[in-house]
């Protein structure tokens, strides 16, 4: 017989990652246009942190976790296309992953394609279709380009790494440590700078042998800003799209006007996602490039949901290395 509660990881007050609680909550009935997922696996990403901590707003209490891959337990009225046991994945669930079930709008929903596992697609649905929108939308990424990617080791950054070399373009990475700089270069980097140790905008200017960058992709935020700007040639983007060491500081437009007349961009997916039909087109992008292997998802480590603080604390504290997956405990 069916369990009636749900076992879901709440916040009730913003802090450190000891505010994630494990909590048994009932199970409801999804809503007319909802379908109820068993979570097999749900995606930990930086901005359940920053969601944590109060840097990104949220209404308490909350249900962390915007990304899963689950089967469909129960669907809602005025729901189409969906029927019991499909293998289905969300990235833009808005909240409510961390959980052994989520209710989520059907329009929110991919099918999965066969071939995938359900880990696998927990680990890329959120980090993969970033990837999509940043090398394939935001800016066309070609193979005469030669492009900066920060924190290049890390959940976005190993997908973004893989899918630029397979655009074919030259790919310069940035890490935190001797191992990840190992794991850069695994994955394709043509050159891996270690920022904690060397000085990124003068390693970048000599492999540019001045020239600078037509585009750099900034998730760090705090720590390597103004040094991005300085890696751009006249006219270059700066694409600011995280905030992992703290959000970058105001700074006057002329800034931009000072550095080569640049432009800069601060995306987030969701906008990239609005409707089902870009939903789908980016999901397809991104199915079809790990199908094809030209992007290999690594699922770094799976916690299982209770602990999702332990997860959290590795995430914040640069200790893991691609993907990251809660795992519901099978009762
Ligand atoms: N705008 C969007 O649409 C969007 C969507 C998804 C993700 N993101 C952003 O993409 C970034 C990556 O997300 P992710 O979930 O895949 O995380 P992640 O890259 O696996 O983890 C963050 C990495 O940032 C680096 N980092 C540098 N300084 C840091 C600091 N002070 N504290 C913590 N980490 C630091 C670390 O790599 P090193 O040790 O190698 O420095 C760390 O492993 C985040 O900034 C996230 O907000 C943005």
């Amino acid at each position: 017989m069916r369990q009636p509660y749900n076992r879901t990881i709440v916040i009730s007050q913003n802090g450190g990652p000891e505010v994630l609680q494990l909590t048994e909550q009932r199970l409801s009935k999804p809503r007319a246009g909802e379908l109820r997922v068993k979570v097999l696996a749900s995606g930990v990403n930086f901005v359940d942190i920053y969601q944590r901590t109060g840097l990104y707003p949220v209404a308490l209490p909350y249900v962390p976790g915007r990304e899963m891959c689950g089967v469909v337990d129960a669907v809602g009225k005025d729901v189409g296309g969906f029927a019991e046991g499909d293998l289905v994945a969300t990235a833009t669930a808005g909240s409510g992953c961390y959980a052994e079930y989520v209710d989520v709008a059907a329009d929110k929903l991919v099918k999965v394609p066969r071939g995938f596992d359900p880990h696998q697609v927990a680990g890329m649905m959120l980090k993969g279709m970033t990837a999509q929108y940043l090398l394939r939308q935001v800016y066309r990424v070609s193979a005469d380009d030669t492009l900066l990617v920060h924190a290049a080791a890390g959940g976005v950054g190993q997908l973004m790494v893989q899918w630029a070399k397979a655009l074919g373009a030259t790919v310069i990475g940035t890490v935190g440590s001797a191992a990840k700089a190992k794991l850069a270069r695994e994955l394709g980097c043509d050159h891996v700078i270690d920022y904690s140790r060397t000085d990124f905008v003068k390693a970048v200017k000599k492999i540019t042998q001045g020239e600078g960058l037509p585009v750099v992709y900034d998730s760090v935020g705090a720590a390597t800003f103004p040094g991005s700007l300085d890696c751009l040639r006249p006219f270059g983007l700066f694409v600011s799209y995280g905030n992992a060491s703290g959000p970058v500081p105001p700074f006057s437009p002329a800034l931009l006007a000072e550095k080569g007349s640049l432009f800069m961009t601060r995306p987030t997916l969701f906008d990239f996602v609005r409707t089902p039909e870009q939903l789908q087109a980016v999901a397809s992008d991104l199915f079809k490039v790990v199908k094809q292997g030209k992007v290999k998802v690594r699922v770094s480590a799976t916690y299982p949901l209770a602990d999702a603080a332990r997860a959290h604390a590795d995430l914040e504290a640069r200790r893991t290395s691609g993907s990251i997956v809660l795992v519901p405990e099978q009762v």
